[in-house]
């Protein structure tokens, strides 16, 4: 984006802190460690220096779920729950559900209005997930329309940063246009209606699946943040590390390998850098290199079951603070969209 790069770092200096981030994830139920720490480390980081509003977004699971809708209820409440136990402070962001918060898709649809088709199409994961969900029919205008919903959720809250992985790139640079679009069409000079987000770009460690594809629950290869100790270690053992290493005097490559990532979101500096250099002389092999994975990983498994079990014995406390927030995300909300309508003659 070459002609906003210049006036956008006059705007807000890189190192600006955020002052309100939005971010929301998809329901799918248990979180597993990719979205720990590829997601949510992250906000828990983040929740400490800037207003933070963290939803579920039950609209855009139904771009992909619409046929059978039937768990993304108990996903929600899944969700909201690992989130807490992983650290994340309930009292101190704004946590609810996208679909309680009816602004979101008034303002969708004001967006949907100015959307070139071209631009929908253009937008990566458009066709990328068209073709790995094929069991699914993802011809649809929800699913199309996907970025302009993820839009209005971060504009909808005049949110100036919004924590992106190295995959949400291409959705927020979209929404950096559309708001521009925007505010060219119904803002007056200097007079923007709608705030311009910019990427939180933290480098994420990648954590790999089982299997050496990006972690993902419909691949079957997450390991999940609570996953009972017995069931993760089972997994670890047959998970796939650098195929180059067929017998146990090959030397191997750590970069590429999904225990090494875990080696390195968890075990100790010293283990890390041993595992790293006997992996490349073929000094260890992969059953031991696992094992001591497994040392420094099933603890901390074992106690996010545990703050887990313990959420879990009063569910009403997050269901509280879940209804509190969707209440004050629903009048900040409705605040923009009073100028929002106004701003488009619909006032
Ligand atoms: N697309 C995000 C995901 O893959 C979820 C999401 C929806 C989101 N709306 C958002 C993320 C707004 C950040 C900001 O899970
Ligand atoms: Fe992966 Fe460890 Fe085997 Fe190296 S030794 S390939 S890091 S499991």
């Amino acid at each position: 984006m070459t002609e906003s790069a210049a006036p956008e770092a006059a705007i807000s200096p890189a190192r600006q802190p955020p002052r309100r981030v939005v971010s929301g994830m998809r329901p799918t139920g248990k979180l597993h460690l990719g979205h720990f720490h590829g997601a949510v480390k992250n906000w828990i980081a983040i929740s400490q220096q800037a207003d933070c509003f963290f939803f579920s977004a039950d609209w855009h699971a139904l771009t992909t779920e619409y046929a059978d809708p039937s768990k993304i209820e108990a996903s929600t409440r899944d969700m909201f729950a690992d989130w807490v136990a992983a650290g994340l402070d309930p009292e101190r962001v704004t946590l609810f559900i996208q679909s309680r918060v009816k602004q979101h898709a008034e303002l969708y649809l004001l967006l949907s209005m100015i959307t070139p088709l071209g631009w929908l199409e253009r937008v990566p994961t458009f066709k990328e997930q068209q073709e790995q969900l094929r069991e699914k029919d993802l011809a649809t205008h929800g699913f199309l329309g996907y970025p302009v919903l993820q839009t209005a959720d971060v504009a909808v809250y005049g949110a100036d940063a919004v924590p992106v992985g190295q995959d949400q790139v291409s959705h927020l640079e979209f929404a950096r246009e559309l708001v521009r679009r925007f505010n060219h069409l119904y803002g007056k000079e200097n007079k923007p209606v709608l705030v311009e987000p910019r990427p939180l770009l933290t480098a994420v460690p990648k954590i790999l699946g089982l299997d050496g594809r990006k972690m993902s629950k419909s691949y079957g290869n997450a390991i999940e943040l609570g996953e009972d100790g017995e069931s993760a270690r089972k997994r670890v053992m047959v998970a796939v590390t650098d195929p180059a290493r067929v017998r146990r005097t090959d030397p191997g490559n750590p970069e590429i390998c999904a225990i090494y990532h875990l080696h390195r979101a968890y075990s100790t500096p010293e283990a890390i850098e041993r595992v790293g250099a006997e992996c490349r002389t073929a000094a260890i092999g992969c059953v031991d290199c696992k094992k001591l994975l497994l040392v420094s990983l099933l603890p901390e498994l074992e106690k996010h079951r545990d703050r887990r079990a313990e959420l879990d014995r009063n569910p009403g406390r997050i269901d509280e603070l879940v209804q509190l927030g969707t209440r004050k995300a629903q009048a900040v909300a409705e605040q923009t969209m009073e100028s929002v309508r106004a701003a488009m003659k619909l006032g």
